[in-house]
């Protein structure tokens, strides 16, 4: 950990009492972003109705669909371009904060020919709500922004679980070759987890159990609890 040796006995100091008045939230909040190598922390909000927040929303969107192995993770780096971490998206150039007629990942993941779409072939193409979400979020000005809370008053499995998993999960487990061959598009996917004690022992990372997201951050406890709601209900296709 150079970058703690590297620090101020004031850094360290203010960091102390900066992750004390942190830990005190009643919420999870989004300490830090692993893959970045423990940078400082966004400022934490309230979730807004009408904001996108790229630590809750975004960036599990960007792990699961374009930051995976083979594609734009570390390793790989498809042309050189990582989409793993805030500070690697806004370092590869190809997207412009309140602007989507400029950088070719929002024209990439809106590309009608098979040739240019991404995700490519066999993964699945993002949703048009995805989508929506990326635009909205790129017109907001692209900020590492998050927010504390989980906005569903509600939980239904269409509502609630089913637009958690397509953001969190399912770019990895969709398309012709999706990983662990567990594919989690329908509700019959995911009540098969449910029924082989699967879905939250991986989510709450559970000894003996893959941690997932697969190389991702763990989900906010809030909708891992909602998750499990919607479980202790009965696990409903509503
Ligand atoms: C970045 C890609 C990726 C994402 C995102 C992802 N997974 Fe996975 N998942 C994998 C891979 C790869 C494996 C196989 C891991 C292994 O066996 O080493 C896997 C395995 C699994 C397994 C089988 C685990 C086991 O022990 O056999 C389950 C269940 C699962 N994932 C559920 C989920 C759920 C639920 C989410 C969303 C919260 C999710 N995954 C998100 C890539 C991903």
């Amino acid at each position: 950990m150079s970058y703690i040796a590297g620090m101020s006995r004031k850094a360290i100091v203010v960091l102390f009492f900066g992750l004390l008045f942190l830990s005190s939230c009643k919420h999870e909040t989004f300490l830090m972003d692993p893959s970045e190598g423990g940078n400082p922390l966004p400022v934490i909000h309230e979730c807004h109705p009408d904001s996108i927040y790229f630590q809750n929303q975004i960036l599990p969107l960007f792990q699961s669909s374009c930051g995976i192995v083979g594609c734009h993770d570390a390793i790989t780096a498809e042309e050189d371009i990582m989409l793993n971490s805030y500070e690697n998206i806004m370092a590869s150039g190809e997207l412009i904060p309140f602007d989507l007629s400029d950088g070719d990942i929002y024209e990439n993941i809106t590309d009608t020919d098979p040739d240019n779409i991404m995700p490519p072939p066999p993964n699945a193409p993002l949703t048009p709500e995805q989508i929506q979400m990326i635009a909205t979020w790129i017109l907001q000005g692209a900020q590492n922004n998050s927010c504390d809370g989980c906005d569903y008053p509600l939980v239904s499995f269409s509502g609630t679980v089913l637009p958690l998993i397509q953001n969190k999960c399912e770019g990895c487990h969709s398309g012709a070759d999706p990983a662990s061959n567990t594919t989690l598009s329908t509700h019959e996917d995911v009540i098969f987890l449910v029924n082989n004690d699967y879905l939250i022992e991986v989510i709450s990372w559970q000894t003996g159990y893959e941690p997932m997201p697969y190389n991702g951050n763990k989900l906010p406890q809030c909708e891992i609890d909602m998750i499990q709601q919607w479980i202790d209900d009965g696990a409903p296709n509503n």
